[in-house]
This record gives C-alpha cells, structure tokens and sequence, in this order.
C-alpha cells in the first residue's frame, strides 16, 4: 500500500534579489486507494508540492516519505500540458519511459494505450492527435509504468468541457480498477468534488487550511442534488477562509 507522509514541510524559492515562500509548515498524510485533490487559488504551491513529492525540487525543511511497504514508492506523473516527445510515436513515447524494452514492455503500453482508446494511434506521432488525445496518452504513459501512485497536475485544465468530462470518468474507472493512490491538483472544486475522497486546500503563502473528506458514493453524477449540494458546502466553507491573506 502506497503512503505519501508529508511532515512540517517549508519551501522557499531565494534568488539575488528576492524570496518567495511557496509551501509553509504543511503537515498530511495519504493512504492507499485514496483519490485526494489538493485545490486553492494561482501561486498557492500546488505545483511546488507536486514537484517535492516526485523529487524535481529540493525541500527547504521538513520531511517527505513515499513508500510502499518497505521501499520508496514508484510515482507517475501527470503534467499539465501532455509534455509527450514529438518525435516519437505514441507507442514510442510510452516505451521511452519503461525499465525494460522487450515484448512484455510492449504489451503493457498497449494495454493502457487501450484503457484511454488510443490503441490505433500507437504508430502516429503526437502532432496528428487532438490536445484532449495527447493528454490521454500522457495519462496512459503514467499508468504505464504501474506506478503505485499518480500526481496530476491539473491534467484537464487546458481542455473543453466534454472532453474534461469523458476524461474524469475515464481517469475515475482507472482509479477504481488499479486502486492506486492519487495526489490531484486541481483549482476546479466540482472537478474536485466529482473525483476524490477528500480534499485538501492551500491558501496563498502556501498554508494549508482545510482537510476534508468526500463521503458521497462512486459513481457522482456531477448534475446531481447530492453532488451539488457537497460542492456548494464546500464553496461556502471555502470562502469563510481567508485563502488569498498572506
Ligand atoms: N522555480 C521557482 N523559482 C522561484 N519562485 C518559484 C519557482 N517555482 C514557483 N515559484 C513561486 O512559488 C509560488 C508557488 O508556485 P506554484 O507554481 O507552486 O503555484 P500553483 O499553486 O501551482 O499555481 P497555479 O495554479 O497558477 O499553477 C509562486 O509564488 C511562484 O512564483
Ligand atoms: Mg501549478
């Protein structure tokens, strides 16, 4: 079971003539098949956090484990924009990041090439799809590597609203079949309340301000009474908190 501890974590960015604190004094812990969305307003740390957590930044103080029973968790990551090689194919850009080549390597890239309904574009390159199309890649090429967890960071957010749509549910029946852990980036709180188990909210200056848990049942209907009514609960709560106060 994959565990994200993430204790008194500080991050500051110093250069010559300034410092900017992006994460301040953050405390939390998930767990197992959990789907948490860490939501809050531009330049809060989302991203930071994020990239702390996959090891591409440096820490100013505090701790951070990732682990997996006894050794360090494997992560794949989601970025924004699909980030694929251009000149690669699909299936080349997946292969790119496996441990080993070979004919099981293989298999398992069009395995999840096929869970996102890509499989025929396996020999084109990333130029001939769709914006919506690459970023689905980019989340197979994620689930490819059968992390044992997934950090996205606001994957759907340059996307229109149908496709975002098909690609929450997709995301949605991916979590639920390979039942790993999820750290989801997102300044959507719908999108937030549709997909998680609990959210976590960041105000500006990087301070975490809420933790709060999800309990409605999987499938949401992001039209239903009951999905409206939890996000509504949760944009009142939201906006009693002073997010945008340094
Ligand atoms: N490499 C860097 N050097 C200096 N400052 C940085 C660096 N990366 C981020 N910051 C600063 O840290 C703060 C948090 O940035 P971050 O990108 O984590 O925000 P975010 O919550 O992801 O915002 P958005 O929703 O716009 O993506 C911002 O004030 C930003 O300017
Ligand atoms: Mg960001």
């Amino acid at each position: 079971m994959a565990t994200i501890r993430v204790h008194e974590l500080r991050k500051e960015f110093v250069t010559d003539t300034s410092s900017v604190v992006a994460i301040e004094n953050i405390s939390f812990e998930v767990t197992g098949h959990e789907f948490v969305s860490v939501v809050g307003p531009s330049g809060c740390g989302k991203s930071t956090l994020l990239n702390i957590l996959s090891g591409i930044e440096p820490v100013t103080s505090g701790q951070v484990e990732i682990t997996e029973g006894e050794r360090r968790a494997r992560m794949g990551y989601v970025f924004q924009a699909a980030r694929l090689l251009p000149w690669r194919t699909v299936l080349d850009n997946l292969m790119f990041v496996q441990p080993t080549g070979g004919p099981q390597a293989r298999q398992r890239c069009e395995r999840y090439l096929d869970m996102v309904q890509l499989k025929h574009t396996a020999k084109q390159y990333p130029g001939q799809l769709s914006g919506g199309m690459q970023q689905r890649v980019g989340i197979a090429r994620a689930f490819s590597i059968e992390p044992d967890m997934l950090l996205m960071d606001e994957p759907f957010s340059h996307l229109d609203a149908i496709t975002a749509r098909s690609l929450r549910r997709e995301l949605h029946a991916m979590w639920m079949e390979t039942k790993k852990t999820v750290l989801f980036v997102t300044h959507d709180v719908s999108e937030a309340v549709e997909l998680s188990t609990r959210i976590v909210m960041l105000a500006k200056g990087g301070r975490l301000v809420a933790d709060i848990p999800v309990e409605l049942p999987f499938p949401r209907d992001p039209s239903s009474d009951d999905v409206a009514l939890a996000r509504a609960d949760l944009l009142r709560r939201f906006e009693s908190l002073d997010l945008l106060a340094t």
